[in-house]
């Protein structure tokens, strides 16, 4: 596209910004709605956050997609924070609105969306890997669609935290798992995020669960491949990723053609593995 002076901009801001697959995706999305708008990365190292969020409100970006590191600190330099974002303590997501930097949060929302390809969530029982922002997310949208969540972490002590402020059953240790009945398994660890280790043993994936791995590079992680190899179904990051950036479109452009544009940012993201 060629930009102009009416053209909307938009983005992402992280550090380091080379591996986003985000720029492709949201301007495809932009392309198949006829939005006359451009999304960019930034590279912004952490102490740079402060000057880039006043960028954004100086040079009017309309919206800005935030990752790693940036999802906890952001909030500190925004007007609002919007309920869910500050419950989690973490935003993805900021919109400028009548001269307002606006923090939301869709991470959870990206992870439901994907479950929920799968299985509906109400009353089952979920474990989710993991006690980062991102874990955090994702048991908050768990808890909100009604499944009973345990968390597991590494740090057992900041499992324990995590559940007991958000309101999850229980926690314990990532061993536990083999001994913990669930129908709903997430990795919300960064472990197989560029290397072939899963966080759990293969042997305590149940057969039947459904799995979601929030770690998209690779996309057939360890994890996915013993939990297909289980008789377990499995999702891959690719599409938390893409369900997440379809609700940040929604929240700038207001009502779109979502199962359309999770298409568009499915083929943008790239084929997937066989
Ligand atoms: N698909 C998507 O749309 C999407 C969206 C957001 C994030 N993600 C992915 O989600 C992952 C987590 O992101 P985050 O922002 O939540 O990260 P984070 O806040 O840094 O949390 C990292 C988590 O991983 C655990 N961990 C790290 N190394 C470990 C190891 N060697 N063994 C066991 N546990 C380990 C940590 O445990 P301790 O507490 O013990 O340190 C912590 O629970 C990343 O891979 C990210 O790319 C995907």
């Amino acid at each position: 596209m060629t930009a102009t002076a009416t053209t909307t901009l938009c983005g992402i801001v992280l550090h380091p910004a080379g591996h986003t697959r985000s720029p492709a995706m949201h301007n495809a999305a932009y392309a198949a709605l006829g939005l006359d708008a451009l999304y960019m990365a930034f590279d912004v190292p952490e102490p740079r956050l402060a000057d880039a969020m006043a960028g954004v409100r100086g040079l009017g970006i309309r919206q800005i997609s935030v990752s790693i590191p940036h999802k906890t600190r952001v909030l500190e330099f925004v007007d609002v924070v919007d309920a869910t974002a500050g419950r989690i303590g973490a935003a993805n997501t900021v919109v400028l609105q009548d001269d307002r930097l606006v923090a939301s949060n869709t991470d959870w929302l990206g992870a439901i969306r994907a479950l929920e390809q799968e299985r509906s969530l109400a009353g089952t029982s979920a474990v989710v890997l993991g006690a980062g922002g991102t874990a955090r997310s994702i048991v908050w949208g768990l808890i909100n669609r009604g499944a009973v969540v345990r968390v597991l972490n590494r740090s057992v002590a900041r499992a324990e935290a995590l559940a007991q402020e958000l309101g999850a059953d229980g926690a314990g240790s990532l061993d536990s798992l083999a001994s913990t009945p669930y129908d709903v398994l997430v990795n919300a660890t960064s472990v197989g995020m560029g290397g072939d280790v899963s966080p759990v043993s293969a042997a305590a994936i149940r057969p039947q669960s459904v799995v979601l791995d929030a770690v998209y590079a690779p996309e057939r992680t360890r994890l996915l491949r013993d939990a297909h190899a289980r008789g377990a179904r499995v999702i891959s990051g690719r599409w938390m990723l893409i369900h997440q950036a379809v609700a940040q479109l929604e929240a700038w452009a207001g009502p779109i053609d979502a199962e359309l544009v999770a298409s568009v940012m499915a083929n943008a993201f790239g084929p997937q593995p066989a």
